[in-house]
């Protein structure tokens, strides 16, 4: 079928190629893009009277591909089937950029032939993720919404790395002013069904009959056809239903069952025209009830069309949250009516309510500018959403997402650093070293949240500009390794890690030139004079600098930040003790036992003078560029007393080492009791539930007692510690935060830490870190106790799909089968009532909306109860009572929680958050 449609159609693409220009003035259809996806040249199709162009104009990414499927598709026009746009990377996001009339509403429609294999990807408009693609039964899917831009993105997002995402047709049609009212509040209406009832089945109105383009379909509900010829006036009916679908109905009776999703908001829209003239206003007259809730009572269409009734299109909606997977929508005549119910036409459309806004615009045209200027233009779509370009972070503020963050190190940009970047207002770090720029520094100053400025090894030349002093929150520059020239702008007192080195005439040794420059001023007239001062000066410096890196070589406490020297001002409070390398050598025998490699980097057992064991962690290769960071994070964490937390006993900075050490735990983590190579006695219940609740006291103090608040920002298994005692502490808090800051100095960074598995996809997807993510990471350690297994294994089916714990656990919950979620090890002994407790907050806690989460306090609340619950149930069976220490042999053979409670009665008690 595909095969004779396809010759066909290229014949007829061959012959209107010659016509093409002809043509494209005669059918101008205002505003229509019709788009053949995949065509090496445009089309025209005549039996719809439209021409069809390339993707050329629309986008830059993906090939033309013949379609090898052998199915054709009627929904999408025949021509466009032979031929399909493929997009195999190496980006995620593909985009087609449309043209559009702000405010103005309009119809998307992408259509997909289906593949075999069928590829998994989804499909975005604009930067709001509409579906899944069906790409193994085809798909057409048709949004409507209200233009915000001038232009319109339509995106496929890959899903699975491996695969291919595709597009055969892609259709843009204006609509009136008016029409389908829901978009002028910013909704997006993705069409589930059109129907054009008592039109044969196979039949399809659209363009010219629909001027508008929508695609009628036929519809073969048992039932009476009944049609006219007489013209039917559009009445008040704003979604402009085509004539041709209102000159006939179907009477109805009984139930129509549109396959909706449950627990999803529909508009819903029915479409009337009185077209039997021998009916008066009270012959026919019906009900129509949805989920056998009435909608419309006693309903006469001439009676509600007013006096001009007989021959005028009538239009009735609602929007409607469906509660079952198949809704029922039921016509009853009422009882004295001798007509029966009937209907012209019927919409539904899913409701789009949370959508998501464009980045900023003035962010979004500077980056445009930014891709032109530098040729990365594979890069496609909303600059922020899905997920940001890989060379930006993205935060999101009142007026949408912004840019926080530009990375464009290391990536062969030559030219002028573009202006555009300073419309950048929201950015805060700036990272455009290992380039081969040139041109002078341009004007920045707008940029006020700028703190990390990176311009190093490029070739720019002129002055370092004064406004650099006048940027509020800049914390760090750097500009060696270029061509830059004239005196350094006197930063003062301004706390500033800064590296002006390898530059032409500038003065080496750059703590010194503040003190250079202030001379070259005063000696302006004779520059024979003043470089003669400048390199004695210089010398000088240097000379002293050489003297206190000497006198504080040996000596932690002592150290250089700035050029200045830190006073006592860093001997933090309590007792945090500063130890000097040469201590930590002896302590560690040399880092010869490492026990770890955490995000900071790697840990070492130590043993100091006086006996006590540590755990020292060394940052693997921060710079002393951040320095100032380290030691503001030092300081809090030395703050920081809990019993459910790991204490900083003391650090040292030395040189470029940066260490950190802390007490030391021999029992290990958590995760090496759950499912470790050293998980030999299974932990009890009772002891998972306790360390459960050690650990988020633990957390719960950092996110409301501390201040400013901590994020932990790794919360897993292997960073809760136990004592030998069996209680919990949690460890390695603060050391994302450091580990990040010294790698954006360093190298290209993604802004997003954590650890595969526990990562909160709203943080990974917005990057913006709330406490709620640490809260979805403890949710996937509950997740672990329970289950004893890591929180990502393999799919038994498919070995080289991944799954995630929460994947695994969401089915047997919704099926009310715990028994293949709880770890075996626990042998049924445990309260159920205790474990379906932490089930629930589990769940609640790795729902992917973070304000569905609850908060830390919350959590702990919960697993005190039960905890208790279960510390009760433990003590009757026989365990002993600080049941603390977990020993299987002691549990006694009565331990079988399921006589107690049916578990179909405790099952009922959790019910799955709602999708959405
Ligand atoms: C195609 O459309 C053009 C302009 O809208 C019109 O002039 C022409 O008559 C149409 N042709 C057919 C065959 O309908
Ligand atoms: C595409 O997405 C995968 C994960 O789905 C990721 O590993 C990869 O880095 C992404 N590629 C690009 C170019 O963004
Ligand atoms: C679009 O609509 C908004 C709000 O309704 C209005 O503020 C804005 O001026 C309109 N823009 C154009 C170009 O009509
Ligand atoms: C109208 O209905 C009559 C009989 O019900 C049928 O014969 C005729 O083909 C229909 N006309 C159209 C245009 O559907
Ligand atoms: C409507 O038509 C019915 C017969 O079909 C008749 O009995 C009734 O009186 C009419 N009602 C009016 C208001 O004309
Ligand atoms: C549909 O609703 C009608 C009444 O509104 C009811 O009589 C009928 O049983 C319902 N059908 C189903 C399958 O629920
Ligand atoms: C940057 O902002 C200025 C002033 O608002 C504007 O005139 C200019 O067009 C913007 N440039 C880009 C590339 O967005």
């Amino acid at each position: 079928m595909a095969r004779i449609l396809s010759t066909m159609s290229l014949s007829a693409g061959l012959i209107s190629m010659s016509v093409f220009t002809l043509v494209l003035q005669l059918n101008a259809q205002p505003g229509f893009i019709n788009i053949d996806c995949g065509a090496n040249a445009p089309n025209h199709d005549t039996s719809i009277n439209m021409t069809w162009t390339t993707d050329s104009e629309y986008t830059t990414a993906g090939i033309n591909a013949v379609d090898e499927s052998e199915t054709a598709f009627f929904y999408i026009p025949a021509h466009t089937q032979n031929t399909i746009r493929k997009f195999p990377g190496p980006r995620n996001k593909s985009c087609y950029m449309l043209p559009v009339v702000r405010n103005k509403t309009y119809l998307v429609r992408a259509g997909f032939i289906p593949q075999n294999p069928p590829p998994e990807f989804d499909i975005f408009i604009e930067a709001t993720r509409i579906k899944t693609v069906d790409s193994f039964n085809g798909d057409v899917v048709e949004v409507v919404l209200k233009a915000t831009r001038d232009d319109m993105y339509v995106c496929l997002v890959r899903t699975d790395p491996s695969d291919v995402p595709y597009i055969s047709s892609l259709e843009l049609r204006p609509l009136d002013p008016g029409m389908y009212a829901l978009v002028e509040k910013g909704y997006y209406l993705l069409r589930m069904d059109r129907k054009n009832f008592g039109a044969d089945k196979l039949s399809i109105v659209r363009y010219p009959d629909d001027p508008f383009d929508r695609i009628w379909l036929g519809e073969n509900a048992p039932g009476t056809t009944i049609n006219t010829t007489q013209p039917v006036a559009p009445g008040s009916a704003s979604n402009k239903p085509p004539m041709a679908v209102m000159m006939s109905a179907k009477l109805l009776r009984g139930s129509q069952y549109p396959p909706w999703l449950a627990n999803v908001d529909y508009y819903v829209v029915l479409y009337f025209a009185e077209i039997d003239a021998r009916m008066n206003s009270t012959s026919r007259r019906f009900d129509v009830s949805l989920d056998s809730k009435p909608w419309v009572v006693d309903f006469s269409i001439l009676l509600a069309s007013g006096s001009s009734g007989l021959f005028t299109t009538l239009q009735v909606e609602k929007t409607y949250a469906a509660i079952a997977q198949v809704t029922n929508l039921t016509f009853n005549p009422c009882v004295d009516s001798t007509g029966l119910p009937m209907l012209n036409a019927y919409e539904s459309y899913q409701i789009f309510e949370e959508v998501q806004g464009r980045t900023f615009l003035p962010d979004a045209m500077a980056i445009e500018n930014i891709k032109q200027q530098y040729n990365l233009s594979d890069w496609s779509g909303d600059p922020c959403f899905p997920y940001p370009y890989n060379w930006l972070a993205c935060t999101l503020d009142s007026s949408g997402p912004r840019i926080s963050t530009l990375n464009l190190a290391s990536m062969n940009l030559s030219g002028p650093i573009a202006t555009s970047i300073a419309n950048l207002t929201a950015v805060t770090t700036i990272w455009m070293s290992n380039n081969l720029l040139s041109g002078p520094i341009p004007d920045l100053s707008q940029m006020k949240s700028l703190s990390h400025l990176g311009l190093q090894h490029n070739s720019l030349t002129g002055e370092i500009p004064q406004w650099l002093v006048d940027l509020p929150m800049l914390q760090e520059l750097f500009l060696q390794d270029n061509h830059l020239e004239g005196s350094v702008p006197k930063f003062g007192n301004k706390q500033l890690i800064m590296n002006i080195s390898g530059n032409d005439i500038l003065c080496e040794g750059y703590h010194s030139c503040e003190e250079i420059s202030d001379r070259t001023s005063a000696y302006r007239k004779s520059h024979v004079l003043s470089i003669v001062v400048e390199t004695l000066g210089c010398l000088l410096v240097l000379m002293a600098i050489y003297v206190i890196y000497r006198l504080s070589r040996n000596r932690c406490n002592r150290h250089m930040e700035s050029g200045k020297k830190m006073d006592k001002q860093h001997s933090f409070q309590n007792h945090t003790q500063v130890f000097s390398l040469r201590e930590l050598r002896v302590a560690s025998k040399n880092f010869s036992k490492k026990i770890g490699e955490g995000g900071f980097g790697p840990v070492y057992y130590g043993k100091l003078a006086d006996g006590q064991e540590v755990a020292i962690k060394v940052s693997n290769g921060i710079s002393k560029q951040g320095q100032s960071e380290f030691f503001t994070e030092v300081d809090l964490l030395s703050r920081i007393h809990h019993k459910n937390l790991v204490s900083l006993i003391g650090y040292c900075q030395e040189k470029d080492n940066q260490t950190l050490i802390y007490e030391y735990f021999p029992n290990g983590s958590l995760r090496d009791h759950l499912y470790g190579p050293s998980a030999t006695t299974p932990l009890s219940w009772n002891t998972r539930v306790h360390i459960a609740l050690d650990a988020a006291q633990g957390l719960e103090y950092l996110h409301l007692a501390c201040r400013p608040n901590i994020i932990h920002r790794d919360v897993k298994s292997s960073n809760i510690l136990l004592t030998d005692r069996m209680e919990a502490k949690v460890s390695d808090f603060g050391l994302s935060k450091l580990a990040l800051q010294a790698e954006g100095v360093s190298h290209i960074s993604t802004l997003v830490k954590g650890t595969a598995g526990y990562l909160d996809p709203e943080y990974y997807i917005s990057q913006k870190l709330t406490v709620k993510s640490d809260v979805y990471s403890f949710g996937v350690v509950l997740l672990e106790l329970v289950c004893g297994r890591p929180p990502i294994s393999m799919s038994l089916s498919n070995p080289n799909k991944k799954l995630s714990i929460t994947e695994v656990v969401r089915p047997h919950l919704q099926a009310g089968n715990l028994q293949e979620i709880v770890d075996p090890d626990l042998r049924s002994d445990f309260s159920l009532e205790s474990m379906w407790k932490v089930i629930e907050i589990a769940m609640t806690s790795v729902e992917p909306k973070e304000n569905h989460r609850p908060n830390m306090q919350e959590v702990v609340q919960e697993l005190r109860e039960a905890a208790a619950i279960e510390q009760q149930r433990s003590a009757k069976v026989g365990l002993r009572s600080d049941g603390r220490q977990s020993n299987a042999s002691e549990v006694t053979a009565r331990g079988d929680a399921f006589t107690d409670t049916s578990q179909e009665s405790m099952g009922s008690r959790y019910s799955l958050p709602s999708p959405r």
